[in-house]
């Protein structure tokens, strides 16, 4: 009965990685993600088995940028940090949503870059990629190809762009897709299975859980499908943050923002988290049933 509420880690302090990522290096998780206390603005958790989960450090804080990352004294917003380790360069690079604090006019994405996943992130600035509005977004590694893209809602959510990044990862190459024209799609999150691409999206209604959605595609720059539903009305009180492959599963990971039921006034530290193992049809489209209790993840030596 513990799903849809906090997670901890090994200290007994609540986990503070909203909106964020798992990668996978050295034989250890890395989970990035939103911390909105004090100065802090990503947190890293580590762990060897996804149930324990060690603090590392606070990889970006105020402190990082102070220009940049506290506008005359106010804290900015830095929402959904993704991180990936890019293959030519050796370094681990995050991306995020930018908001100068005030409002969510900035519409911009952010980059940070580290030696190891766990060290203090050099903040690289904000940015507008190709001078397109950027607001909810993730990363992507592909398996195949092994190009990365960052994927952002832009055009005042409007659309769904994904950009072919740099070599390095701190840069955008190319605009190579626009997704769900004029549909208004949040919180991304890809993942491939069996020759095909899925992308996880929410409805744009804020901090208010809605219909998730699922599109899928045969290649990342190709056609993707229309938006079918994923999850229930409000993907079970959720949306989405990442999907974590691991051994051949599939687990879908979410944020529950405000709580259950969500908080009024809105209260984001009584944000906690969903994680749903993703099934599949026999035609290999992916859903959720809800189970109470947080996965039970299959991990053996093997897996790292
Ligand atoms: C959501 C978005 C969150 C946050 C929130 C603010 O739609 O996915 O990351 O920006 O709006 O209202």
């Amino acid at each position: 009965m513990n799903n849809g509420g906090f997670l901890f880690d090994t200290d007994g302090g609540v986990l503070h990685a909203h909106g964020g990522h798992i990668i996978r290096h050295g034989g250890y998780f890395y989970w990035y993600g939103e911390d909105r206390r004090r100065d802090f603005y990503v947190s890293c958790y580590r762990s060897a088995d996804l149930h324990r989960w060690e603090f590392r450090r606070h990889v970006l804080t105020v402190k990082s940028d102070p220009a940049d990352l506290s506008r005359g004294g106010r804290r900015v917003n830095i929402e959904r940090p993704k991180v990936v380790y890019c293959e030519a360069t050796g370094k681990f690079v995050m991306w995020a949503h930018y908001e100068n604090g005030a409002d969510y006019t900035e519409a911009a994405a952010c980059v940070a870059v580290s030696d190891t996943p766990d060290g203090d992130f050099e903040y690289r600035g904000h940015f507008r990629p190709l001078v397109y509005m950027s607001r909810d977004c993730t990363l992507f590694t592909d398996p195949v190809t092994r190009a990365v893209y960052f994927i952002s809602a832009s055009r005042d959510n409007a659309d769904l762009h994904i950009y072919r990044l740099t070599e390095d990862c701190t840069r955008v190459d190319k605009l190579v897709n626009v997704l769900f024209p004029g549909q208004f799609r949040e919180a991304p999150a890809v993942f491939y299975r069996d020759g095909k691409y899925h992308m996880l999206t929410s409805a744009c209604t804020g901090w208010a859980p809605n219909q998730g959605c699922c599109s899928s595609a045969d290649a990342m720059e190709g056609a993707w499908s229309p938006l079918l539903p994923f999850g229930d009305e409000t993907t079970f009180h959720s949306q989405p943050a990442f999907v974590l492959p691991l051994g051949g599963e599939y687990y879908y990971f979410a944020d529950r923002w405000g709580g259950f039921p969500m908080s009024q006034p809105f209260d984001y530290s009584k944000s906690s988290y969903v994680i749903l193992k993703i099934n599949f049809t026999d035609a290999g489209a992916p859903f959720i049933v809800w189970n109470d209790s947080f996965p039970v993840f299959p991990i053996s030596p093997a897996l790292n």
